[in-house]
């Protein structure tokens, strides 16, 4: 079964705890944090200090997503505030298998992203290293934008690739997801969405998650 990763972009930062616990409660298997620099993408989020103090509110594993320039620099910190996973923008690594094993130094697990327009040949030879590929299928910086579907052919091909080696890598795809384009992306091989404002954006996230993950 598909595991659905809510964005806490989404969720109302005033009650952060709150809004993660409710989704905990719906049925939630991860909790998907976006880190975002003003200079890898055009928005500023939050830093481990955040994730500090959500470690504690939730048993499900903290999915933090580096949207950040030379993520070398903040993977310690956000290693010791809690995270399960860190992935960082290939776009943004220069020497991508240091950074992979600075984030499994710390035994967290690792993976990489790719923007939309970004082919998988840039990960192909470093598949085997890593726990993780995620897909955006939107330009990242803001929650509430639309799937950009060209990236399911993608998708597909890196899955038959993994599934060919026998390789225990996640495909995670983050970006547009909702009840329609979750079913593409799972036909597609995803095996985690993450979901935005999909599911903070109702009142009942319950069924949101349900409704996602095609239930
Ligand atoms: C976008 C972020 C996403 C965002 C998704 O840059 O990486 O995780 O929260 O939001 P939705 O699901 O609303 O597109
Ligand atoms: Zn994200």
């Amino acid at each position: 079964m598909v595991k659905i990763a809510p964005s806490i972009l989404s969720a109302d930062f005033s009650k952060l705890g709150e809004e993660i616990k409710d989704v905990e409660r719906g049925g939630a298997d991860l909790i998907h944090v976006d880190v975002m620099d003003g200079h890898f993408v055009p928005n500023i989020t939050i830093g481990p200090l955040v994730v500090d103090a959500i470690r504690p509110v939730t048993d499900l594993p903290l999915d933090v997503h580096l949207m950040i320039e030379n993520p070398d620099q903040f993977i310690p910190d956000f290693a010791k505030a809690g995270a399960d996973y860190i992935t960082v923008h290939v776009e943004a690594c220069r020497h991508l298998h240091r950074t992979i094993n600075l984030i499994k130094s710390f035994g967290v697990k690792a993976g990489v992203v790719l923007n939309p327009a970004t082919p998988i040949e840039s990960i192909k030879h470093i598949i085997e290293e890593i726990d993780m590929v995620l897909f955006m299928t939107v330009n990242p910086g803001f929650g509430g934008q639309s799937f950009i579907a060209s990236v399911l052919p993608k998708m597909k091909e890196l899955s038959t690739i993994i599934k060919e080696k026998g390789l225990n890598v996640e495909i995670e795809v983050d970006g547009g997801v909702n009840e329609q384009t979750a079913k593409l992306c799972v036909e597609a091989g995803a095996t985690i969405l993450v979901a935005g404002s999909a599911v903070y954006n109702t009142d009942d996230r319950k069924l949101a998650i349900a409704k996602i993950r095609g239930n």
